[in-house]
Parts: C-alpha cells; sequence; structure tokens
C-alpha cells in the first residue's frame, strides 16, 4: 500500500500532503498517523509547515466514513483521541503550520485546517462541518477550534445545518483567512511560509505558544504568561541580531 501522507523539506519549509486522492484523502487511522510522523521528522528543521491534499479535488473530505461505519463506542473514542492528538500536535507544532485548501475540506478535513494556524482557500474549497447529517457531531476539535475562529452563531449555523459553503463565504465568515485562484494555491502557500520560515525561530515559536494560550487561559494568567514569554527571548540569538540589524540598518540574519 502507498504511503498516506507525502512530506517534503526545503530549506527549512515542510510540506506534507495527505495523498489518498481516490477517497478524497479521507483520513483514516493510518492516514492520521502518517501526518502525526511527518509533523515529528519535521519538527528539527521545519520552520514553516504546509498542509494539502492530494489531486484535484480535495484538502481532506473528513474522517473515514467507511471505517467509522463499523465502530462502537469504544473504538470512537480511540478514532476521536487519536484525531485530537494530530490537531493538538499541529496546534503546538512550534513552527507556524499553514492549510493550504485545495478542495474539499468537511468534517475532519475542515477540522485538520482549524488546528494550523493559518488557512489559505483555493477559489474552488468547499468547507464544512457536516458531520450532523451522518448522525454524529464534529470530533477532532470542530465544536471548539471553530466557535472560537468564527464565532458562537457561524459555528452553530455550520454544525447544526451541516451547511457546505464556498471559498468566498468561507472567507466572509472569517473560516479562511485568504481565497486565491485555484493554480495559484500552491505557490502562494509556499511564499507564505518561505516568509514566516526566514523569521526568528525561537520568537516564533514562542509567539505561537503565547497566542495559543489566548484561548487556553484567563486575560490576567495570558498576561503572566505574556511577560514570562517576552522577557525569556532577551540574550537570545534571535533578539541580539533582530536588534542589531534595526540599530545598525540592515537586514536581519537570523539563523
Ligand atoms: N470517507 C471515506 N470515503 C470517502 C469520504 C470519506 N469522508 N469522502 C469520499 N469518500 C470516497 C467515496 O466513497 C468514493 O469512493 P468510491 O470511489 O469507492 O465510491 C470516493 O471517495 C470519491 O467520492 P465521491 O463521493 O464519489 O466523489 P464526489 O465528487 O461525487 O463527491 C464529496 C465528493 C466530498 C462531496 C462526497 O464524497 C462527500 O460528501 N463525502 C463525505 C463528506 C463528509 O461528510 N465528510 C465528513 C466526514 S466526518
Amino acid at each position: 500500500m502507498s504511503d498516506p501522507v507525502q512530506l517534503s523539506l526545503d530549506d527549512g519549509v515542510a510540506t506534507i500532503t495527505i495523498d489518498r486522492p481516490d477517497r478524497l484523502n479521507a483520513l483514516d487511522g493510518a492516514t492520521l498517523a502518517a501526518v502525526d510522523d511527518a509533523l515529528e521528522t519535521a519538527r528539527e528543521d521545519a520552520r514553516a509547515v504546509v498542509v494539502t491534499g492530494a489531486g484535484e479535488k480535495a484538502f481532506a473530505a473528513g474522517a473515514d466514513i467507511e471505517r467509522m461505519s463499523e465502530m462502537g463506542v469504544e473504538a470512537a473514542e480511540a478514532y476521536c483521541r487519536q484525531g485530537h492528538a494530530v490537531m493538538n500536535a499541529i496546534e503546538t507544532f512550534p513552527a507556524p503550520v499553514i492549510a493550504a485548501v485545495n478542495g474539499y475540506a468537511f468534517g475532519g478535513g475542515c477540522e485538520l485546517a482549524l488546528a494550523c494556524d493559518f488557512r489559505v482557500a483555493s477559489e474552488r474549497a468547499v468547507i464544512g462541518q457536516t458531520e450532523i447529517d451522518l448522525g454524529i457531531v464534529p470530533g477532532w476539535g470542530g465544536t471548539q477550534r471553530l466557535v472560537r475562529l468564527v464565532g458562537d452563531e457561524t459555528a452553530r449555523r455550520l454544525v447544526m445545518f451541516g451547511e457546505r459553503i464556498d471559498a468566498s463565504d468561507a472567507y466572509e465568515a472569517g473560516l479562511v483567512g485568504e481565497v486565491v485562484a485555484h493554480d495559484d494555491l500552491a505557490a502562494h502557500a509556499d511564499e507564505m511560509a518561505r516568509e514566516l520560515a526566514a523569521k526568528p525561530r525561537f520568537a516564533m515559536a514562542a509567539a505561537k505558544e503565547a497566542l495559543n494560550q489566548a484561548h487556553e487561559m484567563g486575560q490576567r494568567e495570558g498576561l503572566d504568561f505574556e511577560r514570562r514569554t517576552w522577557s525569556s527571548l532577551f540574550g537570545t540569538d534571535d533578539q541580539r541580531e533582530g536588534m542589531a540589524a534595526f540599530l545598525e540598518d540592515r537586514e536581519p540574519d537570523f539563523a
């Protein structure tokens, strides 16, 4: 059987491609495990990551419905835990992750995009939390991350109606940050990743961690976290180089 996920690493940019186009990149257990492995392999060298789907039609058409149709409560709980672990690994990955949404992103595919730092959609993308029509609910973070991203009303519309919305409606809803021509998507996401990869690594990881805490902590606690994060960067190569470059009127060169 061919590998369900491809990983390429080039100059600090990792590209993770879900590669089951005949199943519209549905995320079965083996594919989730392969995403996890790819993140682990990339962890040391990647300074930015792009996640996308193989083929012309889908980013990921969700969790694998054929597999789920045979599950009982115990197997479902294990699949849910596995999905949560992979989405959390993306969310806490120490470099920014961009979802290049190249087509259908339904159910678990939408949740995969939600776990990323940025969502850029092809104008052909169609997105939705469609689980309600399968008799279930989002189970890989959709009930939580979607509310935080688009607000309660829009999240309820998506989850309760199971609506499938196109890229421009997703942009209007704040579900994706940008829509680009389909043929430009890969190059655009790669360009974003390269720009992010050239930024200071420790400061970038710290920024991501602190921004994530805004969803986890109350503001007072979050500000304490910010103070510790901010001051811990002083004395790092990132801080010395960034400030020296400004004072010397040159471009910074972050190692
Ligand atoms: N899990 C497992 N298999 C899936 C799948 C999923 N989530 N989504 C699509 N597939 C399979 C189809 O069963 C089909 O298999 P087959 O060739 O053996 O018949 C193949 O992928 C192609 O899909 P198909 O439905 O024929 O393509 P389409 O272009 O007509 O429709 C979609 C595409 C995405 C609109 C449709 O497949 C769909 O609605 N999928 C389910 C989306 C969903 O609810 N996901 C949430 C899961 S949590």
